[in-house]
C-alpha cells in the first residue's frame, strides 16, 4: 500500500480504528473520516506515531453530504489523490421489530446503508476520473442470516452487499473494485454500549456459546482482509461478500 491514500469512514475506534493501523502499517497514508474527532484525532496522531505515515482525522458524518464534500476537498487538498475508500462507520441497537420506531429505521438506515451510498456517490468520480481505485464496504452477517432483534439494521447490511455488487459491475470498466467484508460479533466500543442493555448482555452472552471458535473476534481478525482485498494482490476480485466470524454462520 506504499503511498496510497486511504479514507476510512470511523477509523476513530473499534473495527475502523484497526483498519487505519493496518493500512497505515502497510505503508498508506490514511484520512479518518468520524463523526467523533476527539477520538478520531487521538487515533490519528498515536498510528501516525507508530507507522511514521500520514494519518489525519476529518471530522465527518458520513449521512450529510455536505460533510463528505469537505472531506473529499480535504483530502485532494493534502494528499491529490484517493486510492481507497474504506465504509466503516456504523450504528446498532438490539430491540424486537415491534418495539422499533420509524425514528430509528431513519437513523439505522441513514448511518449504516445511505452512509455508505452518500461516501460512494461523492468519492467514486474522482476514483472513475482517474480509472483507478478500490472499495470495500463494512457489513455485517446479519444481512446474511438475519438476527433477533437488528430487524433494521441487519436489513441495512443486506443492503450495502446488494449496493456494493451493483457497483462494481458498473465499475468495473473503470478499474475500480468494490468489495465487501462481512464480520460476526467483534469486541469493539459499540458491542461494549449495547451490552447496557439487560436483553442485549443477555442475548450476546449466549451467542458465543454458538461460535466454534467460542469468543468474539478481535478488530485486528478483521483488518488485514480489508487491506489485502483494498490492495494490487486482490487485483482479479470484485463484486465478493466475505465474512469473519469464527464459524459462526457457514453461508458461503
Ligand atoms: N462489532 C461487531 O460485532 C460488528 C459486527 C458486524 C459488523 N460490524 C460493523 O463494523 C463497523 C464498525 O463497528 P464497530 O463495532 O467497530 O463500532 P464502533 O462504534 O466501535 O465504531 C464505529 C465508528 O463509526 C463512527 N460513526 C458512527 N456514526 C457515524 C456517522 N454518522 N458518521 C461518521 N462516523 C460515524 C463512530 O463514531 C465510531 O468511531 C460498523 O459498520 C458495524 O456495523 C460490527
Amino acid at each position: 500500500m506504499n503511498d496510497k491514500t486511504v479514507i476510512v469512514t470511523g477509523g476513530a475506534r473499534g473495527i475502523g480504528r484497526a483498519v487505519v493501523q493496518a493500512f497505515a502499517e502497510a505503508g498508506a497514508d490514511v484520512v479518518i473520516a468520524d463523526l467523533r474527532f476527539e477520538d478520531a484525532n487521538d487515533t490519528a496522531v498515536k498510528i501516525s506515531g507508530t507507522s511514521g505515515r500520514r494519518v489525519v482525522a476529518v471530522q465527518t458524518d458520513v449521512t450529510k453530504r455536505e460533510d463528505i464534500e469537505k472531506l473529499r476537498d480535504e483530502t485532494l487538498r493534502m494528499f491529490t489523490k484517493i486510492d481507497v475508500l474504506i465504509n466503516c462507520a456504523g450504528w446498532d441497537r438490539l430491540l424486537p421489530f415491534l418495539k422499533t420506531t420509524p425514528d430509528l429505521w431513519q437513523k439505522v438506515l441513514s448511518i449504516n446503508f445511505l452512509g455508505v451510498v452518500n461516501m460512494c456517490h461523492v468519492i467514486l468520480p474522482h476514483m472513475v476520473e482517474r480509472k483507478q481505485g478500490a472499495v470495500v464496504n463494512i457489513s455485517s452477517d446479519t444481512g446474511l442470516v438475519g438476527s433477533f432483534g437488528e430487524a433494521i439494521y441487519a436489513s441495512s447490511k443486506a443492503a450495502i452487499m446488494a449496493f456494493s455488487k451493483t457497483i462494481a459491475r458498473e465499475h468495473a470498466r473503470d478499474n475500480i473494485r468494490v468489495n465487501v467484508v462481512s464480520p460476526g460479533l467483534c469486541d469493539t466500543p459499540l458491542i461494549d454500549e449495547m451490552r447496557a442493555d439487560e436483553l442485549t448482555a443477555k442475548i450476546l452472552g449466549s451467542i458465543v456459546n454458538f461460535i466454534p471458535l467460542k469468543r468474539l473476534g478481535r478488530p485486528d481478525e478483521i483488518s488485514p482482509l480489508v487491506v489485502f482485498l483494498a490492495s494490487d494482490a486482490a487485483s482479479y476480485i470484485t463484486g465478493q461478500v466475505y465474512s469473519i466470524n469464527g464459524g459462526l454462520n457457514m453461508v458461503g
